[in-house]
């Protein structure tokens, strides 16, 4: 809608390719800009943040979590993959292990308990008894299977009584030919909402056992977690599901080398092939350089392998990166040398572009190589993934989500504050561990002498991945509603930037107050 302001916000407000040419020469990252707001009919909450980084590879919310040791394994990436997001499980660990890491993801039953606890037909209540207060366990009812794990019956809570401690669970467990059960094999594409029907259509039954054709126990659906999940499934955050409804998983892989320095292309296409057997859903070939011959021979042979494989690669900086990498045949390019919370490139390499500069640089040349684009690193609060979405198709964040319990590791105390640990691929200790292909030095070196391009650090400990997404998707839907944006298509078209300068910057924060509460404790902002 023209207004008569026009001509004097487009004299201040500039769209990205007119306020990054006049900027041209200057580095610019999230805080130095901001985004002008425009007339909106957009209600925040109904934005829709639906986002691709290939044709088969839809996302429900533009959030991927980092392929790190420390953020990304099997529960990350269930908990993304649920809040409509990606995890890329990290390659820090043996080929074997990030394999079983996928399975677990694309095996997940989102509802179905599927090991739960059992107890023995010989066993006495009592001991079930100690057991549920030893283990703090908040449920009371168990299946009971026989030596072979095949079901027998089921011990419900209300026989767990002292008065019956020294009698059998045998002698107390509802018989297997009174059970409700249902063959793994008839569990539709949505498990979820065959468990519904069933408590439906069974007024008063609470449990559900799942079993294979030969009897053995395969899971347990639970009333209650059915109904929570069906409350969920009407919130906000959808799951990211593939086509046969099990959830998106992704996976780093490493541009491999040999003993005698050469790509190790067998290698490789099998770790890849083990992958896309597993179910994976895109591929992320992660080095601190992109554009470079290693990571392009490896793009291009997982392409020719595997044609119609999503492949993410980077990281690149450069518009000349992002065409080298299309060429190659990747699907969606990161970008992002040196912005990372833990990253020290800068510091150690005297190379890197601040992070926005460089999105838009890289957008121009994606725009015309048809590549999607994932800002990657940087991003420590809403309003950085609002403004990085306006240059790129999707963000990833590391130190955001390293402190969320999803995350591996354990959980420290510090003079009463409990924090977990966030490192850099490129620290000593992850190279150590594996990455040391990704800053282009051999494992092999781990011992000598490696310029480590990161740092160790710890992260306090957040709320739940759920929170903390909930709270960021909540700033970007309002940064849209600000700009009028309906989609991020339309958050893309619509960006007017501004630089602020120092001054401004002050005034963008809390100032000139005490601050007794803080808006995003907990919640990663
Ligand atoms: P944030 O800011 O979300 O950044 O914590 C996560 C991203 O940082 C990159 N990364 C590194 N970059 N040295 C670097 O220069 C490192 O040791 C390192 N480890 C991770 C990576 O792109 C990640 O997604």
């Amino acid at each position: 809608m023209a207004t008569v302001s026009e001509p004097v916000d487009a004299a201040f407000y500039k769209a990205a390719d007119a306020f990054f040419a006049q900027n041209s020469g200057t580095g610019l990252t999230f805080d130095d800009v901001s985004l002008a707001t425009l007339f909106s009919e957009v209600l925040p909450r109904e934005t829709n943040l639906e986002t691709s980084l290939a044709d088969s590879l839809r996302l429900q919310i533009p959030v991927v979590s980092a392929d790190m040791d420390t953020v990304t394994e099997s529960r990350m990436a269930i908990a993304m993959a649920l809040s409509g997001g990606l995890g890329l499980i990290h390659y820090n660990m043996p080929e074997r292990q990030q394999l079983s890491e996928v399975s677990r993801v694309k095996n997940h039953v989102h509802g179905l308990i599927q090991e739960p606890i059992k107890v023995q037909p010989e066993q006495l209540i009592g001991s079930v008894i100690e057991l549920i207060e030893g283990k703090r366990f908040s449920f009371s009812t168990f299946p009971v299977v026989d030596d072979q794990n095949r079901l027998i019956g089921l011990l419900p809570g209300h026989v767990l009584k002292q008065r019956y401690a020294a009698k059998k669970v045998s002698e107390a467990m509802t018989p297997r030919d009174a059970l409700h059960t249902i063959l793994k094999s008839d569990l539709s594409k949505d498990p979820i909402a065959c468990a519904d029907r069933f408590f439906n259509d069974h007024i008063g039954i609470h449990k559900l056992l799942v079993v294979d054709k030969k009897d053995h126990l395969c899971g347990l659906f639970t009333l209650s977690d059915v109904e929570r999940i069906t409350q969920e499934s009407r919130a906000q955050l959808k799951p990211a599901r593939d086509n046969s409804f099990r959830l998106i998983c992704g996976a780093a892989v490493s541009a491999t080398r040999g003993a005698n320095g050469e790509l190790d292309k067998e290698r490789i296409r099998e770790h890849v092939a083990a992958l896309v057997e597993r179910g994976v859903d895109v591929v992320a070939v992660s080095t601190a350089h992109g554009h470079t011959k290693g990571v392009g021979e490896t793009v291009r042979l997982i392409r020719e392998t595997f044609p119609g494989l999503p492949i993410i690669a980077g990281n690149v900086t450069s518009g000349e990166g992002v065409e080298f990498l299309a060429d190659c045949g990747a699907s969606a390019i990161k970008v992002g040398q040196g912005p990372g919370s833990i990253c020290t490139t800068r510091i150690v390499a005297g190379v890197g572009i601040p992070q926005l500069t460089a999105l838009y640089v890289a957008s121009r040349s994606a725009a015309k190589k048809g590549v999607k684009l994932i800002a990657d690193g940087g991003i420590t609060k809403s309003g950085d993934l609002v403004k990085a979405l306006t240059l790129s198709d999707a963000v990833i964040c590391g130190g955001l989500l390293a402190g969320c319990p999803e995350a591996p590791g354990q959980i420290m105390e510090i003079n009463g504050k409990l924090y977990k640990q966030y490192r850099g691929m490129g620290s000593l200790a992850a190279m150590k561990a594996g990455s040391a292909a990704r800053y282009g030095h051999s494992v092999k070196d781990a011992t000598r002498k490696m310029a480590a391009e990161g740092v160790e650090a710890l992260k306090e400990v957040s709320a739940s991945l759920d929170t903390v997404l909930t709270q960021l998707v909540g700033g970007v839907q309002s940064g849209m509603g600000y700009l009028g944006a309906a989609n991020l298509q339309q958050l893309r078209e619509k960006a007017r930037y501004i630089r602020v300068s120092p001054a401004g910057q002050r005034e963008s924060a809390p100032h000139d107050v005490i601050e007794v509460k803080t808006g995003g404790e907990n919640s990663g902002q």
